[in-house]
């Protein structure tokens, strides 16, 4: 196994659909605390505002804000597929979210379904980063992993070859009948930041690691600072295949690597 990793951090179930507004996960790099009431944490909200601004019309932005010492650089993205409303309302929530929860730290990061949002006083545009990761599986198995992982494998290839193509905006989906009764779902999104050389590459350090926490599962997904991946037995990208959602049981794992 090539996947090698320092630390997962925590581990717990957890019920599909608790609460809206919580954010998957989020990351708070505690080697950049900084005081509060300080320039630099001046800047971040004011690029915060800007970004909760900005971001819905086009669903992207990566801006800079301050000089010197305490330049400050945003991005914020949502999901291609999500709406102009849905993409806003998450912006909301994680522009108010993550200094609540990164109160003191200049490089915080949060995500949820609909976007990404991050910030840090060190450039970080362009880069792929794949240093902490978030995972989430459902705990039920497939009962045919061999035809699974097949078709997976195959949803997975069409889906990233899409999210490359530069007018994709670096969104990929798709789906695969299984059966009469079985439907598979997949989606691939990269921070429009990232070439796509760089883009490619995010995508295939995530499904190179499905093998360690998504094997054989019903669902998954893999969050990074780069890029989204995820799969589902149900319909969970827009526009809707119907209203049939998932209620499973959940586990998440967060990796430092
Ligand atoms: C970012 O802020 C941290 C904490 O104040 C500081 O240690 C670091 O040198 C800063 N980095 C840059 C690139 O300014
Ligand atoms: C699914 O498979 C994993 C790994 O083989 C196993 O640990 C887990 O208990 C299985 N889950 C269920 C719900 O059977
Ligand atoms: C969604 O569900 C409702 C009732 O639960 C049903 O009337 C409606 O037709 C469904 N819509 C779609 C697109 O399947």
């Amino acid at each position: 196994m090539y996947f090698s990793y320092k630390i997962i951090f925590l581990f717990f179930l957890c019920t599909w659909g608790a609460k809206a507004e919580d954010p998957l996960g989020r990351f708070c790099n505690e080697n950049t605390i900084i005081g509060s009431g300080g320039k630099l944490s001046a800047n971040i909200d004011k690029i915060l505002t800007e970004i909760a601004l900005k971001t819905p019309s086009t669903g992207f932005v990566a801006t800079t804000y301050g000089k010197d010492q305490d330049k400050v650089y945003a991005l914020a993205q949502c999901r291609g597929d999500v709406s102009t409303q849905d993409c806003s309302n998450c912006i909301q929530d994680a522009t108010k979210q993550i200094r609540q929860r990164c109160p003191n730290q200049v490089d915080g990061r949060i995500w949820y379904d609909y976007c990404f949002l991050r910030y840090s006083n060190k450039s970080f545009f362009g880069e792929v980063d794949t240093s902490f990761g978030i995972f989430y599986f459902n705990v039920e198995n497939v009962t045919d992993p061999e035809d699974f992982n097949k078709e997976l494998g195959a949803l997975m290839d069409h889906i990233r070859a899409q999210a490359v193509v530069p007018r994709e905006e670096g969104l990929g989906k798709g789906k695969s009948v299984l059966s009469p009764f079985v439907t598979l779902y997949a989606l691939v999104q990269c921070t429009r930041d990232l070439s796509e050389i760089s883009c490619a590459q995010c995508l295939s350090i995530a499904v190179n690691n499905f093998p360690n926490f998504c094997s054989n599962r019903k669902g998954c997904r893999v969050l990074y600072s780069s890029c989204y991946v995820r799969y589902e037995l149900y319909p969970f990208f827009f526009p809707l295949d119907s209203n049939k959602t998932g209620p499973s049981n959940t586990a998440k794992v967060s990796v430092y690597t």
